[in-house]
């Protein structure tokens, strides 16, 4: 399918040198087949204890941050010392041929996998927590607080924060954290106080327990009560981890080193595929390639990978919602489920949210991104395929986008094309192993 209004998005070179940290991360907003729906806020919201969310939203995060959800420019410089910590944890990362995993499907598609696990912390979630610690550090704040579903991007912070100089507090969706003590105790180890949502710690947390709503916790609980925690202490900043544009923005490093590297083998992508929760890792690793999918059409497949227990674009509506079932951010236009849907417990921290990213809303509103969910016990059954093909523990979340890539290349098989499926392994399941366990 193609938009209706005419759609030109702004082309990203590949880089001559794919061995260098691209110099600009890309600006997504402008490159969209529509306009992304601003913030609204809640009926009343002058009149409850909250007032503004808008305004709220305004007053607890970063400068530099507010100023890149508003950027109309297509590029946008990345600051020195980001790129050079970015070149510290060893980015560019790998982009690795599958060919084992090619072999034991018997396939003639050539699978790519872009390996964003191999970050010191486990994840891609690095690339935006450095950039966020440095901005406030340069803005002179001193704590940071935020939210986590998986703990990913808990983790990311906490080391983020430790290497800035600044304290990190951190909202963790409570079935996620129970499940993990391993990565609990890491997060500790770097500095930061960590919290179970819902907690006794916020006005929210404590409401939630009160009513029994949303006891397991989840990411959209653990946002209510960072952005609580951030509005009681006027020192510290919110951060969040995806949804927004400026955390897309700061992952299109994937995207454009991708499109680097594989161009520098002489391939051109036939399939991107990603899983998706909030749509950070999808949006950066696919935004770079948004001008050769408006060339393409259906010849380039962009595929979001979603857990099927938390199934937003697959079943949910295009909408205003809120991200936290307390109501406490703005309402916001992406795919939800509704915020009083209640997630049932899953290994699949990182995809388990009632709502997601305006963005990614467009992309699929436009019918540019196709998707596709995947029950847990498939997606780690794909998890131990791609163990013991490749040797690598890939974490339950980019287990879908596998999952996703694997089905691709059974049908390449069937059809007999030849095709090239590229696949973003979004983190490192090693402290995930539970969840394996849970499904031998
Ligand atoms: C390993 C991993 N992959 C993917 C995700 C999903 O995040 P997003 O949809 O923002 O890429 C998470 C989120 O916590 C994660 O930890």
């Amino acid at each position: 399918m193609t938009p209706a209004a005419p759609w030109t998005p702004v082309p990203v070179p590949a880089a001559a040198d794919p061995r260098s940290v691209p110099s600009h991360w890309f600006n997504l907003v402008p490159s969209l087949p529509g306009a992304v729906p601003p913030p609204r806020e809640p009926e009343g919201a002058e009149q409850d204890d909250w007032g503004s969310r808008i305004a709220l939203q305004q007053r607890i995060r970063l400068d530099a941050v507010r100023a890149q959800d508003a950027a109309t420019e297509p590029f946008l410089e990345i600051p020195k010392r980001v790129r050079e910590e970015l070149a510290s944890i060893g980015r560019p990362t790998p982009l690795l041929r599958a060919r084992a995993l090619e072999r034991y499907l018997d396939t003639p598609a050539r699978i790519y996998l872009k390996r964003e696990d191999v970050l010191p912390t486990g994840s891609f979630k690095l690339n935006s927590a450095i950039a966020q610690a440095h901005y406030a550090a340069e803005q002179g704040v001193g704590t940071l607080v935020t939210e986590t579903g998986a703990g990913q991007w808990g983790h990311a912070v906490a080391w983020a924060a430790r290497r800035f100089g600044l304290k990190a507090v951190i909202y963790w969706a409570g079935v996620s954290a129970r499940q993990k003590p391993g990565r609990n105790a890491l997060i500790e180890m770097l500095g930061a106080e960590v919290y179970p949502s819902p907690s006794e710690q916020t006005p929210v947390g404590k409401a939630l327990l009160r009513d029994g709503r949303h006891l397991l916790g989840s990411l959209g609980t653990a946002i209510g009560e960072a952005i609580s925690h951030a509005a009681l202490h006027p020192e510290t900043r919110y951060i969040s981890g995806s949804n927004l544009a400026h955390v897309l923005i700061h992952q299109t490093v994937i995207g454009q080193e991708t499109k680097a590297q594989l161009a520098a083998l002489g391939e051109q992508p036939d399939a991107l595929i990603a899983c998706v929760g909030g749509g950070s890792n999808l949006g950066g690793f696919m935004g770079p390639f948004l001008a050769e999918k408006a060339e393409r059409g259906d010849g380039l497949l962009l595929l979001g990978a979603e857990s099927a227990s938390a199934p937003r674009l697959t079943r949910g509506t295009l909408r205003y919602d809120h991200a936290d079932p307390e109501g406490v951010t703005p309402l916001s236009k992406s795919y939800t489920l509704g915020r009083d849907y209640e997630l049932p417990e899953t290994h699949v921290g990182g995809l388990r949210q009632h709502s997601g990213s305006p963005l990614i809303g467009v992309l699929r509103g436009e019918g540019l991104l196709d998707a596709t969910a995947y029950e847990e016990a498939d997606a780690f059954e794909t998890g131990r395929l791609v163990l013991s093909t490749e040797g690598m523990l890939i974490a339950p979340e980019s287990c879908h986008a596998l999952r996703a890539a694997v089905d691709r290349a059974v049908l390449a098989r069937e059809t007999g094309r030849s095709e090239v499926i590229v696949a973003c392994v979004s983190g490192n399941g090693l402290l995930d192993l539970d969840g394996y366990l849970a499904h031998r």
